[in-house]
């Protein structure tokens, strides 16, 4: 008997076609010259049954949605106490960009926001790792929570950090609290490469089930991170994930979260699901708008939320 899922889901997909609010990424050039109508969704269970509806073949970059995922490396390598110290779990209630740091401490208020996750970044191989190894490290990681080979794309990375003016900015500030050390700019071109790691909604779908499977990769069975980790990240991106959108989207669609400029989505329900949408055009909390409703659509047809 044919599964009812992927005629459902394509009608989510389809529920959102025509909508054309909300405006691209134009502060990284090459993400303002992107196809704007373009709209996929995945899904994964946590036993590696994936099903992908609309533009599921195309590529983008992974822009903040990598941040759960070099936090779990970062906690997985150092444990949770070491990098609570550099890095706080509380949501800041601003924008991703805002500088958002502990008065006194000077430590990010969390690892979803840009500041957090140029720590983070930092922190993956610590002490002594060269910044290419370091990348290496965290591109293989990425890998290992899709599955497969996950690539830079490098033009984008290139327009990134030569106009990362803000990050910058919020690097500097973080060397001057010693969160960070050594070069900032070596910082900033860590994560920009990071940000840059090109992935398609099935590749987040299984991003986000590894996460709900408690740190386990649903297709090939590697564990990636301990299950303490996985349930460390879920509860950072339910509370921080959607920045100062994160009240709204939690009472509304209620499912850990975590968005990126590029216009991905991705969704964990901890022990059933991952789900991953992409549609570029952007609301004001740099989220993508049709994401959004076809996330709220899923929670309300399928009761896909944690309350
Ligand atoms: O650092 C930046 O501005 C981008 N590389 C990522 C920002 C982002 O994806 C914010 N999330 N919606």
């Amino acid at each position: 008997m044919k599964s009812p899922i992927p005629d459902y889901l394509d009608e989510v997909v389809q529920s959102t076609a025509d909508d054309r609010s909300g405006r691209l990424a134009d502060y990284i050039p090459p993400l303002a010259a992107v196809e704007p109508n373009v709209g996929a969704l995945a899904l994964s269970t946590v036993d590696g049954t994936v099903y992908a509806v609309g533009d599921a073949d195309l590529e983008f970059t992974i822009q903040s949605i990598s941040k759960p995922f070099v936090y779990a490396v970062a906690l997985a390598q150092h444990g949770i106490d070491k990098v609570l110290e550099r890095v706080g779990v509380e949501p800041s209630g601003e924008a991703f960009h805002e500088l958002s740091l502990e008065s006194g401490t000077g430590r990010p208020l969390n690892p979803m926001i840009n500041a957090g996750a140029l720590t983070t970044h930092q922190m993956v191989g610590e002490p002594g790792i060269t910044e290419d190894k370091r990348n290496a490290q965290v591109l293989d990681a990425l890998s290992r929570f899709a599955g497969r080979e996950l690539e830079v794309d490098e033009e984008i990375y290139e327009a990134e950090v030569s106009s990362a003016h803000r990050n910058h900015a919020i690097a500097y500030m973080l060397r001057s609290h010693e969160n960070i050390t050594g070069d900032p700019r070596a910082v900033v071109r860590g994560y920009v490469r990071q940000c840059a790691v090109r992935v398609t909604v099935c590749d987040l779908a299984l991003m986000a089930a590894t996460l709900a499977h408690g740190g386990v990769q649903p297709v090939t069975g590697e564990r990636v991170i301990p299950h303490a980790v996985a349930r460390q990240v879920l509860s950072v991106m339910t509370t921080c994930g959607m920045y100062d959108a994160a009240g709204d989207w939690l009472s509304t669609i209620g499912i850990p979260a975590k968005s990126g400029v590029s216009g991905g989505i991705i969704g964990s329900l901890p022990g059933q699901v991952g789900v991953a949408t992409v549609s570029p055009r952007l609301d004001d909390h740099g989220t993508s708008v049709r994401g959004v409703k076809m996330f709220r659509k899923l929670s309300h047809d399928m009761g896909m939320h944690l309350m």
